[in-house]
């Protein structure tokens, strides 16, 4: 426990986080003493019968300086709402930019578990290991309601919704355990779906890796239910159907027949195997079935680690 009973910081963007609500809590408390302080000023100086309460005459002199008050608690109330939207717009584009040193990590979660993976194969249940100072990137979605992936010791939550993926970032500072919790009302065993951030020093996260053999790894099982699923059929080097290319397409710009671009990143890639009408790429007719219901989430993300691998790149679209 660090101040005030909050958890530890141990994220790059937690001590970030804590200043700011210490500023805000710090303004808010002075404010509201200054406002106690003046209302038991007031309420002794104009009580019924004092001499200040019977002055209705106003000079002017007293006038001019009750509208330069007024101009002082409309400014500086102004001037510190102005201060701390900028401050948390800062934290808030921190929060939203992965670093591109940034590793990968892909999170499913369901009722009443989160299941996670990293790129080279390591698959874990309500745990997740990690190395001190790497920055990791979380993908995540749900397979079946809103879940919420919630750090407390990092300072970070996000909801992950069925249907898209959510993202969200940290650098961990600090060894150590670090829970994890659901925090979102998903059903009966909610308060149950919690675990582990597991942050080790970066040597013996390597042995972690080797030690829990990752192999294959996503790209490798996305190979193979790319053969499995027939996609193969149509989008393989010897297919006879006109098929886009998937080679070097992730993170690229893909013209649409409708006349717009789009950005091959995991959502386009996802949402062209579940909706392919919704996104036709130019140049190509929409005859592409649904997966839809019969592939799942984890099934997906290994598809796409493939299709990156097939794109030569493993570098995130910007
Ligand atoms: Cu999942 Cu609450």
């Amino acid at each position: 426990m660090s101040a005030f009973g909050l958890p530890p910081e141990a994220s790059t963007l937690a001590p970030r986080i804590d200043a700011l609500l210490f500023a805000v809590t710090g303004v808010t408390t002075a404010v509201a003493l200054a406002v106690f302080v003046t209302m038991i000023v007031f309420a002794i100086r104009y009580r019924a019968g004092s001499k200040a309460r019977r002055a209705d005459d106003v000079p002017a002199a007293q006038a001019r300086a009750r509208r330069r008050v007024e101009v002082a608690w409309t400014l500086v109330p102004l001037l510190l709402f102005i201060a701390a939207f900028a401050w948390a717009t800062r934290l808030y584009v921190a929060r939203a930019a992965p670093p591109a040193e940034a590793v990968d990590v892909f999170v499913v979660a369901k009722q009443w578990m989160w299941t996670l993976q990293h790129p080279s194969g390591q698959r874990e249940i309500n745990e997740l290991h990690v190395a001190r100072g790497q920055p990791v990137r979380l993908v995540m979605t749900s397979q079946d309601v809103i879940h919420s992936f919630f750090v407390p010791a990092f300072r970070l939550k996000q909801d992950v919704l069925p249907g898209r993926y959510t993202e969200m970032w940290f650098t961990p500072t600090r060894t150590g355990r670090f829970h994890l919790f659901c925090a979102e009302y998903c059903g009966t065993d909610h308060a149950r779906m919690g675990g582990d951030i597991v942050v080790m020093e970066p040597a013996d996260f390597e042995r972690w890796l080797d030690a829990h053999g990752g192999t294959p790894d996503m790209a490798a099982r996305g190979e193979a239910l790319f053969r499995q699923y027939g996609c193969s059929g149509c989008h393989g080097a010897n297919a006879t159907i006109h098929a886009p290319d998937l080679a070097g397409l992730f993170g690229k710009p893909v013209p649409l027949a409708d006349g717009t671009t789009v950005i091959a990143d995991e959502r386009y890639l996802r949402d062209s195997i579940l909706l392919p009408r919704k996104e036709i790429a130019a140049g190509y007719e929409p005859i592409m079935p649904s997966f839809a219901g019969q592939i799942g989430e984890p099934d997906i993300l290994d598809l796409i680690a493939y299709i990156r691998r097939l794109s030569g790149s493993m570098e995130r679209p910007r």
